[in-house]
């Protein structure tokens, strides 16, 4: 049997819904088994807004951690329109705190505290880009006249460019990029600027998620988009350049939440993202450069030094088998399908 293994150091991912309580508790083990580290989106509800709500939700986290697992949550506040400067900064200081969560109000799961008035949070980013604490942006607009394609370009032109422009200290993410825009705009900012790109959009386009039937499995937002943005994004996680890096926005909804009149937004990637990484960046040709977008790009934007330990990505003859969806009290959570068999495998450094 013929094997081929890549040696990588231990990745993180960048933009991770870990929810709480007994989904917290069924979902973390698929992240903490291979990642070193993830940055924790604070959206739960209510959403995670104080140091305070940030010390409690990083506890219980930590008290989920099935043993034997190496695994750092890194904690984010909520940014609303009532964010206290020197709570965050005191969080931030304090290492509790690695950067903070921009949602425009409405634009996506739980985002109903986000932010409307972005004047009311001047003072906050002003604070933000003197201590450099990286602000983590949803990039798009939630006016009800823009076309739900449209609107992370629209965000970018009319939200992001002037927010940089009036803090160009401030060091900005744009989370998980799905255009050819938001990767052109992510390649003409300079250092304190980056961008993460999903799993997902790397593999799934909007004719996948609307074409020979609705796959709810595939909703997410931002929604994913025509094939040219798709293979943009391909060229930009695959090109090693260091803006881009990985952030899954693994989001894991019930099933019975998904596959209903109103489904919620969101794709369960964390179990077998390293293995539908592996296959894409070797369809590109670009396996040399998987370690820098999973594993090195991220630390380095954040100031970080890349994990100590390694992981083997291990591709043989014999297909790679997920269980199609991973247990929880309430239900099942469906795993992402990438419409392709998997041949990849992980295996932790001993
Ligand atoms: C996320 C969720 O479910 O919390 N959903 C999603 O589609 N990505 C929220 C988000 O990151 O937009
Ligand atoms: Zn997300």
């Amino acid at each position: 049997m013929t094997e081929t293994r890549l040696t990588i150091r231990r990745p993180d991912d960048w933009h991770l819904h870990l929810r709480d309580g007994d989904m917290l508790k069924s979902v973390l083990p698929s992240t903490s088994a291979n990642f070193g580290r993830a940055i924790i989106m604070p959206n739960l509800v209510p959403p995670v807004v104080t140091s305070q709500d940030a010390e409690g939700y990083r506890d219980r986290i930590l008290a989920a951690m099935p043993e034997g697992h190496d695994f750092t949550p890194l904690m984010t506040l909520y940014l609303t329109e009532t964010t206290d400067a020197d709570d965050l900064e005191q969080a931030a200081k304090s290492g509790l705190v690695t950067a903070v969560k921009l949602y425009p109000a409405g634009a996506t799961t739980n985002s109903q505290s986000g932010v409307r008035d972005f004047d009311k949070v001047a003072g906050v980013l002003e604070r933000m880009a003197e201590i450099g604490l990286p602000l983590l942006v949803h990039g798009e607009v939630t006016t009800p006249d823009v076309d739900i394609f449209d609107r992370e370009a629209v965000f970018i032109e009319t939200v992001l460019d002037p927010i940089r422009r009036k803090f160009p200290k401030l060091k900005v993410v744009m989370e998980h990029i799905t255009t050819e825009e938001g990767v052109n705009y992510a390649r003409s900012g300079g250092d304190n600027l980056g961008a993460t790109i999903t799993t997902h959009h790397l593999i799934i386009n909007r004719n996948d998620l609307l074409v020979g039937g609705i796959k709810p499995h595939f909703y997410c937002l931002p929604v994913a988009k025509r094939e040219k943005h798709r293979l943009a994004l391909r060229a930009a996680a695959t090109s090693g350049d260091a803006r881009f890096f990985l952030g899954t926005d693994s989001a894991p909804h019930l099933d019975q939440n998904k596959l209903c009149e109103c489904g919620c937004a969101g794709i369960f990637s964390a179990l077998n993202t390293m293995s539908c990484l592996a296959h894409v960046f070797e369809e590109e040709g670009a396996l040399d450069k998987l370690e820098a977008f999973a594993s090195l790009n991220g630390p380095a934007f954040y100031g970080m030094a890349p994990n100590t330990t390694n992981v083997d990505l291990v591709k043989t003859d014999e297909k790679v088998v997920y269980p199609p969806n991973i247990p929880t009290p309430e239900g099942p959570v469906t795993l992402f399908n990438p419409g392709f068999d998997i041949f990849w495998k992980v295996e932790n450094e001993k």
